[in-house]
């Protein structure tokens, strides 16, 4: 795997993405920076090229891919004519961490990248990095996140190279991510009243942004049903996920009542020879005794919270931890994405205490 330290000297800088364009011009791999998370990228429309994805990754074939684009041009090429709320939803969180599920233009891209669908997930990134390398290589770059599948999401390059480093072509080292947690999911129905937002994956771009330019359908909305009876829901969000090797409990209720529940089962667990650690906010990491109290933000913060997520949970890999307990947050705001991760990691076990 070839190693490009992006530095502070914007000509090295510039010469280091042009070489890494051109390895994804030629059927490369590589992995780059984007404001949510570390990305495994190749040319969309070259089989071979997405199929080296899914075998560096371990992903199962029927989890499709996002499509990373630099412009608007770029996008009419790949899916068809799009609404008018897909339109302000483009205008107002693009470049960011919002990817659109569209219907896709036949034979745009691999039939790999869309696992069989006739959607195509796509979002422009909001980095410098990520969009001078789309730029640069010419290609709508297909690119999940760049970790082997099923672990936490790769916040540094490091990461990518603690997973990847081998069985890909090239890394474009930029420094951390940004926003720390992969982009929001979402997909257009046609309701009764018009057209609404679906939400398949919470992230960088929060529910409550999205309510102020459009309709949110629920689940147990009933305009869901009329929709196209097809529509596809994230395939993604159906395997273990985000999860570090130990085992995650994610803990919910009064806080004194949550430190009570995880103080005792520590014990419990320290009695019984586990080697145990604890993801706890700033306020209240004093209080747990563990092989291993990490935090990585305040509860007033959730935003460096989730920032500090990913890097938490393979921290405790690190150091060989078995059981993991992890403090709950209000599932808004940003907040829902981070309880999503976080049940996810734990395969999808909430305790309420
Ligand atoms: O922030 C992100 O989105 C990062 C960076 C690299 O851009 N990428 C990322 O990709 O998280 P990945 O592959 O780890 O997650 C993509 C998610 C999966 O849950 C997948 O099932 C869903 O998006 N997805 C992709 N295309 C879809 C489609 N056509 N219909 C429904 N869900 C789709
Ligand atoms: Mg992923």
């Amino acid at each position: 795997t070839r190693v490009w330290h992006l530095q502070q000297d914007e000509e090295s800088n510039r010469q280091d993405i042009e070489e890494a364009a051109a390895c994804l011009k030629e059927g490369k791999t590589v992995a780059f920076p984007t404001e949510t998370v570390y990305g495994l990228g190749a040319d969309a429309r070259n089989t071979d090229a997405v199929a080296k994805i899914f075998t560096a990754k371990g992903r199962p074939s029927d989890n499709p891919l996002i499509v990373h684009i630099a412009s608007t041009t770029q996008l009419l090429q790949l899916v068809k004519p799009w609404g008018e709320l897909a339109d302000r939803l483009m205008k107002r969180f693009w470049p960011g961490a919002l990817t659109i599920v569209l219907p896709v233009k036949e034979g745009a891209v691999s039939a790999l990248v869309t696992a069989g669908l006739d959607t195509l997930g796509v979002r422009m990134p909001q980095h410098r990095t990520a969009l001078r390398l789309i730029e640069s290589s010419g290609c709508p770059v297909a690119a999940p996140s760049a970790n082997r599948s099923g672990r936490p999401s790769p916040t540094l390059a490091a990461h990518v190279a603690e997973d990847l480093s081998g069985s890909i072509d090239g890394l474009v080292d930029d420094g951390p991510a940004g926003v720390g947690l992969e982009s929001t999911v979402i997909e257009i129905v046609e309701g009764l009243s018009g057209e609404a937002i679906r939400i398949l994956r919470p992230g960088g771009v929060t529910r409550e942004e999205l309510q102020k330019l459009g309709h949110i359908l629920e689940e147990s909305d009933p305009a869901g049903s009329i929709g196209p009876e097809a529509a596809p829901r994230s395939p993604g969000m159906k395997y273990r996920h985000y999860a570090p090797r130990g085992s995650v409990r994610v803990v919910d209720g009064e806080p004194k009542h949550v430190q009570a529940h995880i103080r005792r089962e520590l014990a419990a667990a320290s009695i019984r020879g586990e080697r145990t650690g604890v993801l706890a906010f700033e306020e209240h990491a004093g209080r747990y005794e563990a092989d291993l109290v990490l935090s990585c933000g305040s509860l007033s913060d959730i935003r460096s919270a989730a920032h500090g997520l990913y890097a938490a949970l393979r921290e405790f890999d690190t150091q060989g931890i078995e059981l993991i307990w992890a403090e709950a947050c209000r599932a808004e705001g940003i907040g829902a994405a981070y309880m999503n991760r976080l049940i996810k990691a734990a395969s999808n076990q909430l305790q309420h205490v």
